[in-house]
């Protein structure tokens, strides 16, 4: 995680981001302090990286790039606001001895926020911000195979807002967000979907954190709340609005560095 010192909607990249809204620093840094303390409460060791001024996404680690098995694959951003982090976490993962695989010039792609591990594979989001031409290359690099499911909703630009794997078989998921064959694709790789309605993927719920059996949300609309207990699981919700004004919440703010695909 990055704390939010230099936090801002300072530029438009996304539906949600509105330059004239202003972010409320103290309750941005109160709302993080918030997020780091349940997913600790919950079992998860937290690692910071050292917030930057004039980088005010570099709080959405997620976008750093990929992790399996201690290695890294860097990502390339699509806009240039953005590109300026990709400096600051390579350095950081370099300091903390990962290997370090580079994707080829040219083709972009945002990391966790649009792969995400499903059993042995990734499913990978592409169209708004990541390439679909990146898949090859992320698959020989990682040696993971890689399902590509194409966007298809603007609001919904990063796959981690529409798709949250719970376990080995159950996630919440967003079809409304994706194309036709995304939507097979999905269906093919996971065996128990909870699928989300437009207004309940609004809120963010998909973009949540699981450590251990705690699933720690931005929001828990009703229905989703009774499912995931049903399945077993304990919601922690943690209030992140301050960065939903940037268009991200919990699992944006966290970048996973445990993850281990055989
Ligand atoms: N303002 C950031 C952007 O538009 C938000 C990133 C949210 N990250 C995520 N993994 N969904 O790039």
């Amino acid at each position: 995680m990055c704390p939010p010192e230099h936090f801002g909607v300072l530029y438009e990249i996304n539906p949600w981001m509105h330059q004239e809204v202003t972010v409320d620093s103290a309750r941005a840094r109160a709302q993080w302090e918030g997020l780091r303390s349940t997913l600790e409460q919950a079992g998860a060791t937290v690692e910071t990286l050292e917030p930057q001024a004039g980088l005010p996404d570099l709080v959405f680690t997620a976008n750093a790039g990929i992790v399996n098995r201690g290695c890294f694959v860097p990502s390339r951003f699509r806009h240039p606001q953005r590109q300026g982090e990709e400096p600051q976490y390579a350095a950081w993962f370099r300091d903390h001895r990962f290997q370090v695989a580079e994707l080829p010039d040219g083709i972009a792609h945002e990391g966790a926020g649009d792969a995400l591990p499903f059993g042995n594979v990734f499913l990978s989001g592409y169209r708004f911000r990541s390439d679909a031409a990146a898949h090859l290359a992320l698959s020989k690099l990682t040696g993971v195979a890689v399902r590509p499911v194409e966007l298809a909703d603007a609001r919904f630009y990063h796959f981690d807002l529409t798709f949250c794997p719970l376990d080995d078989r159950r996630a919440l998921v967003a079809p409304h967000a994706w194309d036709a064959y995304g939507q097979k694709v999905v269906a093919a790789v996971v065996p128990d979907p909870f699928a989300l309605e437009p207004e309940e993927t609004a809120t963010f719920c998909a973009n949540s954190v699981v450590v251990g059996s705690t699933v720690v949300m931005p929001s828990c609309p009703p229905r989703v709340g009774r499912q995931l207990e049903a399945w077993g699981f304990d919601v922690a919700v943690t209030p992140v609005d301050e960065f939903g004004k940037a268009g991200g919440a919990c699992r944006c703010l966290t970048l996973a560095l445990d993850v281990s695909i055989p």
